[in-house]
């Protein structure tokens, strides 16, 4: 499940509904949707878009999307390091970032205008927006996977616009969640002074 990490506070959320408290009034939107008993084993893409079809429908209705698709990438993805490169850097879109994790984790770094940078560990059963123009960055977990449904308004459109004086090099792309919470000694790191 997921969580959010606030480095300059030292401050972890893990409850759900003090994560969607926290991430509202930045206009993020969480969601949890059940993943276990909903998939076979070595589901296809089509798979997961069939079996999610109503809750993706209601999505694309409420938020104007117009497609959803799947993206599977593991260790053994070819080119996944620049395919990461990508997205490890601050940066915005033109339209949301709108992830369901199927399986896997990551962690996206939100840095608002009106707020502490924040990280939010996703993983399996995590539905999150990362809204228009919303600086951030995003990082695999250790064992680089993430199977996710992804929305667009326009997948055109859908491309990194790098931040100038960009901080995500002052933090640490540590992913954790609730049941594995760094001990104080490994949280500190995470900004770097
Ligand atoms: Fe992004």
């Amino acid at each position: 499940m997921a969580s959010i990490f606030i480095p300059s506070q030292q401050r972890t959320i893990g409850d759900p509904t003090e994560m969607r408290d926290f991430l509202k009034p930045f206009g993020i939107w969480f969601e949890q949707w059940q993943v276990a008993g909903r998939l076979k084993d070595s589901p296809t893409d089509q798979d997961i878009l069939n079996e999610y079809a109503d809750e993706i429908d209601q999505v694309k209705k409420t938020g104007g999307y117009v497609t959803a698709d799947v993206i599977n990438v593991h260790a053994d993805t070819p080119n996944l390091d620049a395919m990461l490169q990508k997205f490890n850097r601050e940066h915005v879109h033109h339209e949301d970032e709108v992830r369901f994790t199927v399986s896997g984790k990551g962690i996206f770094h939100i840095h608002p205008d009106n707020g502490p940078v924040f990280g939010v560990t996703v993983e399996s059963g995590d539905m999150i927006n990362v809204p228009c123009g919303m600086k951030h960055w995003f990082n695999l977990c250790d064992d680089r996977h993430i199977r996710c449904i992804r929305f667009f308004e326009d997948v055109a459109g859908w491309t990194p616009h790098y931040v100038e004086q960009s901080v995500h090099s002052e933090y640490s792309p540590m992913c954790f969640g609730p049941s594995q919470l760094p001990p104080k000694s490994r949280i500190e790191p995470m900004v770097r002074p």
